[in-house]
C-alpha cells in the first residue's frame, strides 16, 4: 500500500494566511494533525495536565480581532432612542428566544419574545414536513403579532433562527449540501462561500433571517456524535473556511441592510471547545489548558469576527467543569472584551439549566455571564417571569440587560428588520423553484464530487459505463442516510425517499450513468444477482443520527450496519470486482471492509446529490478524485489507535492502480452493546434484568428463562414472534389488589439528564393482546427513594393486536421528579388490573407510533 504524504504545505499556507502568526508553533506542534499521526489526539494530550489547569481565562493571552463597522451612527442612533422608549417587560421579552412549537403569534405579541426557532423536531403546526408555504405564512403571523404596538414597548419585528446547517435543511425538497466533514475533505473555501450564499438564498424564500450555523467546531475525538458538523480536526483547516461561510451567508461586513441582499445572519457554534470534551462525550468537559483551548477551539473565531458574524451560540459543554453558558471569563472578557465580538451570543436548547445553580425556569447567571438572548425553547415563559423579578431587585444589573437588549437591536438593525416588511413581502420570499433549484444543485453536487476521497483502489476504478454493473448494499438507495442528522427531523431518522422530491441517491446516480453510457445497471440490496455483473459498488456506513445519538464508546460500525461486508465478501469470491462507498460522519475501523473491496471511497454524508458519486466512479468527463482526509483516520478502533491514513491523506484516479497490503482486521476493542436499548427482542440487554414484581414489595421474580410464573400464578410470562422467531415476551396478568409491576432494573445507575434536555423518548415496542381492565401506569426509578410515576391511560386505545411503538418523553418523568441522573430503572409498568401484553423493545429514541402526554 502507498500513502500520500499530509499536504504539509498546504496546511502552512493555511496557517500563514487564516491565523497570521498568531499560531505560535512549539504549542502547535503538541496538537497539529501532522503530530497526531503519532496516534495521540488533541484531547488527549489535553487529559494528562488537566489538574493543572483552572476554568480562569487570561484575555490578554488571546489576539485582539477588529469588529467590523457593521451599523452606522443613524443606525445606533435609532437602536438607542427605541431602548429609551421600552419597558422592562418589553426589555425582557426581546432577549428571550422560544421554540415554535410553543409560541404562538400572540405570544410573541404578548410577552415581546424577540425571537422564535424551530429545533430540529418543530415545524409549522407541528408538521416537521410542512411545505414551504406553511412556513413562510407562519413567518408572517409572527412578525404581525411582534410590531403589534403596546404600552411601553414599541414594534421590534421578532427574527426567527433555524439550523440550516447543511443547506436549509428542516425543509422538504431543499437543497442538501454535504455536511461539514465532507466539505472539509474538498479543502475549498471557495466552494464554501458559495454553499452559504445558496443555503441563505433557498433560507429567504421560506421567510426566516438567521441560521444557527456555521459549525466551526474543531473535533478531536471522533467518537463525539456531532463530529461530522466540523469541517476538520485542524484549526487551520477549519478557520480556511470559516469568513467565507460567514461571508457566503451575510454578505461581506458591509452588507447593509442584510435582508435587502438574499442574505441571512449566521451563528458561528458552540463557542467554545464544544469538540474538545473528553472522550468526546456531547455536551461534556473540555479537560484542556487554555493554550489548548485557544489554538485549536479558538482558531475559528478570529475569521467569524473578522467577518463580522452577527450571533455566536455558546456550547452546552463546560471547559475545566465550569459549563460555558456561564462562563463570564470567556463569554464577556474574553469573546465580546479582548475579541471585540460586536453581535449577539445566543445559548444553545436550554443550556441554561445546566449552568450551576441554575434550572431551565431561572438563571441569572448567564444573562451576567454575558449571554444576550437565551434560547428557551419551552421554558422561555417561566424565564420571563424570572428575569423580570431577578432584574427588579437587582441580581441582574439594569446597565447589563440594556447591553443585551441593545446587542439584539443593533442585530436587528443590521438586518433591516425595522423597515423589511412582513417576510412574505422580502426578497426572494415564496420564490419555491429556488428551494432545490438547478443551480443550487449542481453546486451541492461539484460539493459532492470534491469531497470524495478515494482510499483505495486496485485499478478497478474507474468503472467503464458500457458495462453492467451491480449495485448493492444497505445504503445505495436510501436518501436519509446519505443526508445524516439534522435533516428534516433532528436526527434524520424515521425518513423515506418520498420525503426528498428532487434528490438523487447514489443508486439513482449510478443508473443515470450507466444510462446514458449504454450498459445496465441493477439495484439489488443485498448483492444476490440474477445476470452476472462486470462490477459491483456495494454502498454501507452509518445511520443518521444526531447529538448524543450519535455518541460512541469506540470507532467501530455499528454490528447491525455490518451486513455489507458478508456481500462484499461473496461477490469477490465470485470473482466480480467490488467498489465500497461508505456513508459515514466520521473515521471508522473498516479494515475488514478495506480488505474486501477493490476500490474504497469515503463518500461522507453527501446530502440530496448523489450523482456526485457516480461523475468520479465513471470519471465522467473526466474527473478525478481531489478530496483528501480532514483527520486522521485510525487504524483500530480504540481511541488513541495508530493512523491508518495520515491527515490529508487521499489517492486520485490518475495515480493509477495502487498495492495493498492486507490489513490485519481485529479492531483492538470488545464489542460494545448499542447504548440506551435495555430490551432487545424480548430479552433485557448486558447490565439489565427484567422483573416481574409484587408493587410494594414482597414477592419478586427475574424472568430468564420462559414460560414463567410469577406471584403465585398471577402472572404468566411466555415467549412470542415479533420479528423473529421468539422476538417478544408475553405477560398475561391477572387482576391482583396489592398490583403488579414489569420492570426493567439495573444495578448501576444510568445519567440520562442530556437526553432528556434534548427531546428524546423511551420507546416500548408493544402489543395489547387482552386490554386493561383497570387503570396503568409507568415509573422511573431512581434509587431508593426516588421515583417518578406517569399514568398511561393511552394504553386503553391501543389497537388490539396490533404492534405499537409507545413513547413516553423523557422529561415526563423529569417533570415528575425522577433525578435523571442515576436512574435505575428506566421502565417499569404498573396495574393492579388484568391485561395481556407483548413486549418486544425498549429503548431511547425519537420515533414513536403513539406519544404519551405529560400529565399536567
Ligand atoms: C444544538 C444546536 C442547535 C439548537 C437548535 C441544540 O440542541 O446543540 O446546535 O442549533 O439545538 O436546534
Ligand atoms: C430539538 C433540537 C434540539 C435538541 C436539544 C430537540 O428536541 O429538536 O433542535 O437541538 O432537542 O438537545
Amino acid at each position: 500500500m502507498t500513502r500520500k504524504a499530509a499536504n504539509a504545505g498546504l496546511m502552512a499556507l493555511l496557517l500563514s494566511t487564516a491565523l497570521g502568526g498568531w499560531i505560535d508553533q512549539p504549542a502547535r506542534a503538541a496538537t497539529s494533525p501532522a503530530a497526531a499521526a503519532d496516534g495521540s489526539t488533541g484531547a488527549e494530550s489535553g487529559q494528562g495536565h488537566s489538574a493543572n489547569h483552572s476554568a480562569e481565562i487570561h484575555p490578554e493571552l488571546w489576539p485582539a480581532v477588529a469588529w467590523p463597522r457593521v451599523i452606522d451612527e443613524a443606525g445606533e442612533a435609532r437602536v438607542q432612542a427605541l431602548l429609551g422608549r421600552m419597558g422592562l417587560a418589553c426589555k425582557v421579552g426581546q432577549i428571550l428566544q422560544g421554540d415554535i412549537g410553543t409560541v404562538t403569534p400572540q405570544d410573541v405579541r404578548t410577552y415581546h419574545l424577540g425571537s422564535v426557532l424551530n429545533g430540529g423536531n418543530s415545524g409549522p403546526g407541528g408538521d416537521d414536513l410542512a411545505g414551504p408555504a406553511q412556513w413562510l405564512a407562519l413567518a408572517d403571523a409572527y412578525y404581525e403579532a411582534s410590531i403589534t404596538p403596546s404600552a411601553d414597548c414599541p414594534p421590534i419585528p421578532v427574527m426567527w433562527g433555524t439550523d440550516a446547517v447543511h443547506g436549509h435543511s428542516n425543509i422538504v425538497g431543499a437543497t442538501l449540501f454535504p455536511h461539514n466533514v465532507g466539505l472539509g475533505a474538498a479543502r475549498d473555501p471557495d466552494l464554501i462561500e458559495r454553499i452559504g450564499a445558496a443555503t441563505a438564498a433557498e433560507i429567504r424564500v421560506t421567510g426566516q433571517e438567521w441560521t444557527f450555523a456555521p459549525t466551526v467546531t474543531v473535533p478531536q475525538d471522533y467518537r463525539w456524535g456531532r463530529a461530522y458538523e466540523g469541517y476538520s480536526s485542524d484549526p487551520a483547516l477549519v478557520a480556511s473556511y470559516v469568513g467565507r461561510m460567514v461571508r457566503g451567508l451575510q454578505g461581506p461586513p458591509s452588507t447593509a441592510p442584510i435582508l435587502a441582499g438574499p442574505h441571512v445572519i449566521a451563528s458561528t457554534k458552540h463557542f467554545l471547545a464544544d469538540g474538545g470534551t473528553h472522550d468526546g462525550i456531547d455536551q461534556g468537559d473540555a479537560r484542556i489548558g487554555e493554550t489548548e483551548l485557544r489554538l485549536i477551539h479558538g482558531a475559528p473565531y478570529l475569521p467569524a469576527i473578522e467577518n463580522g458574524v452577527a450571533t455566536v451560540m455558546t456550547s452546552f459543554s463546560s471547559w475545566q467543569g465550569v459549563k460555558i453558558a456561564g462562563h463570564r471569563g470567556l463569554v464577556t472578557d474574553l469573546l465580546k472584551g479582548r475579541m471585540n465580538f460586536g453581535g449577539l451570543v445566543v445559548t444553545d436548547w436550554n443550556a441554561h439549566g445546566q449552568v450551576a445553580g441554575c434550572s431551565n425556569a431561572s438563571c441569572p447567571t448567564t444573562v451576567n455571564a454575558g449571554l444576550d438572548m437565551l434560547m428557551a425553547p419551552d421554558s422561555w415563559k417561566l424565564l420571563y417571569t424570572s428575569l423580570l423579578g431577578q432584574v427588579r431587585d437587582g441580581t441582574i444589573p439594569m446597565a447589563r440587560l440594556d447591553d443585551a437588549v441593545a446587542r439584539v437591536l443593533r442585530v436587528k438593525q443590521r438586518l433591516g428588520l425595522f423597515d423589511a416588511g412582513k417576510p412574505s413581502t422580502r426578497l426572494l420570499a415564496g420564490r419555491y423553484e429556488l428551494l432545490g433549484s438547478a443551480e443550487h444543485r449542481a453546486i451541492a453536487r461539484e460539493a459532492v464530487r470534491k469531497s470524495l476521497v478515494l482510499l483505495k483502489n486496485d485499478g478497478v476504478l474507474p468503472l467503464r459505463p458500457t458495462a453492467r454493473i451491480l449495485v448493492a448494499g444497505d445504503g445505495a438507495d436510501d436518501i436519509a442516510r446519505q443526508a445524516g442528522g439534522w435533516t428534516l427531523s433532528w436526527q434524520g431518522t424515521g425518513l423515506t425517499n418520498a420525503q426528498f422530491p428532487g434528490a438523487t441517491s447514489l443508486w439513482g446516480g449510478i443508473a443515470a450513468a450507466v444510462r446514458s453510457g449504454g450498459g445496465v445497471a441493477e439495484l439489488v440490496p443485498d448483492g444476490q444477482f440474477k445476470t452476472r455483473p462486470d462490477a459491483a459498488v456495494v454502498v454501507f456506513g452509518e445511520a443518521p443520527y444526531a447529538e448524543f445519538q450519535g455518541d460512541l464508546a469506540s470507532l467501530q460500525l455499528k454490528p447491525e450496519l455490518r451486513g455489507p461486508l458478508a456481500t462484499m465478501r461473496r461477490l469477490r469470491a465470485q470473482g466480480i470486482p467490488v467498489v465500497a462507498v461508505m456513508l459515514t460522519g466520521r473515521p471508522l475501523f473498516v479494515n475488514p471492509e478495506l480488505n474486501a473491496a477493490n476500490a474504497f471511497v469515503t463518500a461522507w454524508l453527501p446530502g440530496s446529490e448523489g450523482g456526485g458519486v457516480a461523475d468520479l466512479l465513471f470519471a465522467r468527463n473526466g474527473l478525478d478524485f481531489r478530496g483528501r482526509l480532514p483527520m486522521v483516520w485510525p487504524a483500530e478502533a480504540r481511541p488513541g489507535a495508530r493512523p491508518l491514513f495520515p491527515f490529508g491523506y487521499g489517492l486520485s484516479l490518475a495515480d493509477g492502480p495502487q498495492g495493498w497490503t492486507v490489513l490485519p482486521e481485529d479492531s483492538g476493542v470488545a464489542e460494545e452493546g448499542s447504548a440506551g436499548v435495555y430490551l432487545a427482542k424480548g430479552q433485557p440487554t448486558a447490565a439489565w434484568s427484567l422483573e416481574v414484581d409484587r408493587a410494594g414489595g414482597g414477592e419478586s421474580l427475574r424472568v430468564t428463562t420462559v414460560p414463567a410464573l410469577a406471584l403465585g400464578g398471577k402472572v404468566q410470562i411466555a415467549a412470542v414472534d415479533h420479528l423473529v422467531q421468539e422476538g417478544a415476551r408475553q405477560f398475561r396478568l391477572r387482576a391482583n389488589p396489592s398490583g403488579t409491576t414489569i420492570r426493567l432494573t439495573t444495578t448501576s445507575p444510568i445519567d440520562i439528564r442530556r437526553q432528556s434536555n434534548g427531546e428524546l423518548m423511551l420507546l416500548a415496542t408493544l402489543r395489547i393482546d387482552s386490554p386493561p381492565s383497570g387503570p396503568v401506569s409507568l415509573t422511573q426509578g431512581c434509587g431508593d427513594r426516588c421515583a417518578a410515576t406517569i399514568p398511561l391511560p393511552e394504553l386503553k386505545s391501543l389497537p388490539a393486536g396490533a404492534w405499537t411503538v409507545l413513547g413516553v418523553p423523557l422529561k415526563c418523568f423529569a417533570r415528575a421528579g425522577a433525578d435523571m441522573g442515576r436512574i435505575t430503572s428506566p421502565w417499569a409498568l404498573t396495574t393492579r388490573g388484568s391485561m395481556t401484553f407483548s413486549l418486544a423493545q425498549v429503548s431511547l429514541g425519537t420515533l414513536a407510533d403513539r406519544v404519551v402526554a405529560c400529565p399536567r
